[in-house]
């Protein structure tokens, strides 16, 4: 039954309170049941119209018939309904235009047979699943954690590094300047850091011996893409300095990292290298995890270590002395070693990917089974 206004003869408190009541429930109620803009216009007219509207009514049949000591009351709360019928014949208009109701009722917008909206889970991207691996081996060495900027000078990416200016061996890194750097003193031109290693110089810049850090971080260098190089790749770096650190410590510890990361029967082999910032240096290669080490495979030759049985994964080496005169380090009091390796050479080789590209083109269908 739609509400009508009666006609009151009771101006008790108690009866104006009831009539009150019904009249607000009738409000809401009516309220909740607009769900376009025509019901709307016609709930407005049904409430405010000056001809015949609820209020319009509640002074004739409430106002004008009550008895002169009751008008103050009645006058009061009339004032006080029209007051309320207005703030919520305004906020169903607004409810309506806030386009939480398209034309329907919200009981009508929940249709419970449909599915269940399934978030899709997120995976960890391989290349940083793979350096987190990488980082925990090291910590559960005992080693923290230390990062740096990616925009580096020259003086940390290089020179601190010994790479002297003008130096050939800064050829080996094809690296991006940053535009307009030119009216700089060299050492303090900007450059995308070409490799982990300046956090090296920042982590001994800031602590004292002992030292034991690996850096995980992005890096970049003017090459052009194909199935192994990127403009862009993640290394992570590692450092241990202290009193008497040997060439033996550095092989216990890269051999046993290289077994956590690719399994226990894998073997390492130190092959003579250079690198500016360690002396000696070495290139560290495993037995090749296709193999098994034997260089043939399926009857003919391994093609992934070119039937060598060794697979050249990273670079390593003992600290420098010029290095540790960059950062006021005694070289006649501690010795060191360092290594740096590629995150997505590692990421390729354990999960057999062959094209570096895979991890940067953001393809779900590849990215997905790493989840
Ligand atoms: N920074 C070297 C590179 O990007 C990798 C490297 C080699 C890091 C030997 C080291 C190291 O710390 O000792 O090619």
């Amino acid at each position: 039954m739609p509400y009508t206004v009666p006609k009151l003869t009771n101006f008790s408190a108690a009866a104006l309170d009831s009539a009150v009541r019904e009249l607000l429930s009738a409000l809401e109620q009516e309220s909740a049941m607009v769900a376009s803009e025509n019901d709307w216009k016609i709930y407005r007219d049904r409430w405010m119209a000056r001809k015949n509207g609820v209020l319009t009514q509640l002074n004739d049949l409430w106002l004008k018939a009550a008895p002169g000591p009751s008008k103050k009351e009645v006058g009061q709360r009339v004032n006080e309904l029209k007051g309320k019928v207005e703030h919520t014949v305004e906020a169903t208009l607004a409810r309506i235009q806030s386009g939480a109701s398209s034309g329907k009722l919200a009981a009508e917008r929940l249709d419970i047979t449909l599915p269940g909206i399934r978030r899709p889970l997120g995976a960890e991207h391989p290349v940083i699943k793979t350096m987190n691996e990488i980082v925990s081996v090291f910590r559960n060495l005992g080693y923290s954690v230390e990062e740096g900027p990616e925009i580096e000078t020259d003086y940390y990416n290089f020179e601190a590094l010994n790479f002297p200016p003008n130096h050939p061996a800064r050829d080996t890194q094809d690296t991006l300047f940053i535009v307009g750097q030119e009216s700089k003193v060299l050492r303090d031109r900007l450059l995308l850091r070409t490799h982990t290693s300046p956090v090296q110089i920042r982590t001994m810049e800031k602590m004292k011996p002992p030292v034991r850090v690996v850096c995980p971080g992005k890096v970049h260098r003017n090459d052009a893409p194909d199935a192994t190089h990127s403009p862009i790749f993640h290394q992570v770096e590692g450092l241990a300095v202290d009193t008497d650190i040997t060439f033996c410590d550095l092989k216990g510890t890269l051999d046993h990292a290289m077994k956590a990361l690719f399994g226990s029967s894998v073997k390492t082999r130190f092959y003579p290298s250079f690198f500016p910032f360690t002396e000696p240096s070495a290139d560290v290669q495993i037995s090749c995890i296709f193999c098994g080490g034997k260089g043939t495979r399926d009857g003919g030759p391994c093609r992934n270590c070119k039937a060598s049985g060794w697979i050249e994964l990273l670079g390593c080496g003992m600290v420098d002395p010029n290095v540790y005169g960059f950062v006021d380090y005694d070289p006649a009091k501690v010795s060191g070693f360092a290594f740096g390796m590629g995150v997505e050479r590692i990421a390729i080789l354990k999960y057999g990917v062959d094209d570096i590209q895979l991890f940067f083109n953001g393809d779900v269908r590849f990215l997905e089974q790493f989840g």
